[in-house]
């Protein structure tokens, strides 16, 4: 391809009216997820409106920790209500081993592949272990992460096993992923922007090192994307994966640098979005002049907003769909 290839994280989502109208007449966002006809449907949508090269598959990071012992609701906001709190709360926690559990994943992900023509990859996705465990722990979203910190700093070798165990059931997930037609697969550290380096690299970066490596026979792009992680710019090398997702604070161009090895992806802030067409034009078009040449995948450096403008989105995928390498 003579530009590169464009998808942007949350691409499907409540911005779209075709997606608020599917939502409506399911009901519930866990629904959704869960029948394979609509998680099909609400997936190809952001597809056929902006021809995007990437169809990230409709799910949840938090969907695959209900078969592990969690009670998952969404109002929209997400909330666990037996969250992990004591050493003994651990032991609630289990990994269905084969994975089990999510077999509407499984179906939606095949009904994609066979919808999808072959220039169009199928992503597959999970939450990095650090992520998830501050869901696990904080119940809900947090600001100030004091129970998940609290737990990794009061008892960490139960923490440590917390990771450890997230990270080896969300290897055999994706790996079901992959079986079932996934193409490249995305751990999303959401949340590693809460811990300062030493911590992010004991309680993140290994236990997503973990992980990641269970994958490396399965012949799939790694994509490891570590929102807030710019502090992480120079451990990011190391990581065992073939692409760095950069979120929107990153200097494209300097991390585009130290990680050589790998192919970049990101990173305009979806903020930009909220602003005239001529400057969402200019700024992609910036993001691309900035990034390396080979290897790079355009995306924004996070996800798309319920309040952003549908033009918007597609103003961005054209800039870049335009866009040719000289
Ligand atoms: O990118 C895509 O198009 C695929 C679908 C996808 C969703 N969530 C759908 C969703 C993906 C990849 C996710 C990942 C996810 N979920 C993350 C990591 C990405 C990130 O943003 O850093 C996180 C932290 C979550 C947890 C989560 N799920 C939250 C905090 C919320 C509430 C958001 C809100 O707007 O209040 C959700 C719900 C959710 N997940 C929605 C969608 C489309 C909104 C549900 C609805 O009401 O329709």
């Amino acid at each position: 391809m003579d530009r590169p290839p464009v998808w942007v994280m949350r691409q499907a989502g409540r911005y779209l009216p075709e997606y608020r109208e599917v939502r409506r007449r399911a009901g519930d966002f866990l629904t959704m997820c869960r029948t394979p006809e609509i998680a099909t449907e609400v997936t190809l949508q952001p597809i056929r409106r902006f021809g995007f090269d990437a169809a990230i598959i409709f799910s949840d990071i938090l969907t695959p920790l209900v078969p592990m012992g969690a009670e998952l609701t969404f109002t929209p906001a997400p909330h666990i209500h037996n969250p992990v709190r004591t050493p003994d709360d651990l032991d609630r926690i289990r990994i269905p081993e084969p994975w089990a559990g999510t077999e509407f994943l499984d179906s939606a992900l095949e009904r994609v592949r066979d919808a999808l023509d072959d220039d169009t990859a199928l992503i597959g996705f999970c939450g990095a272990p650090w992520t998830l465990a501050t869901y696990f722990v904080e119940g809900t979203t947090s600001r100030a992460f004091t129970h998940v910190k609290s737990l990794a700093l009061n008892h960490p070798e139960i923490f440590d096993e917390l990771v450890d165990r997230l990270a080896d059931a969300m290897a055999s997930y994706l790996r079901t992923q992959v079986a079932h037609g996934a193409q490249a697969v995305q751990l999303f550290d959401s949340w590693v922007g809460a811990l300062g380096a030493e911590d992010a690299r004991r309680w993140a970066l290994r236990p997503a090192r973990r992980l990641l490596e269970q994958l490396e026979d399965l012949d799939v792009p790694r994509i490891y994307f570590a929102n807030g992680g710019s502090h992480l710019l120079h451990d990011l090398p190391d990581m065992p994966c073939e692409v760095i997702g950069l979120d929107w604070r990153a200097d494209l161009a300097r991390a585009g640098r130290v990680l050589e090895k790998h192919a970049v992806q990101g990173n305009l802030d979806p903020g930009v979005l909220m602003g005239p067409t001529n400057e969402i034009r200019q700024r992609t078009r910036d993001m691309l002049e900035r990034a390396p040449r080979s290897g790079y995948i355009a995306n924004l450096g996070h996800g798309v907003t319920p309040d952003i403008p549908v033009s918007a989105v597609e103003t961005f995928a054209r800039t870049v769909q335009e866009y040719r390498y000289e």
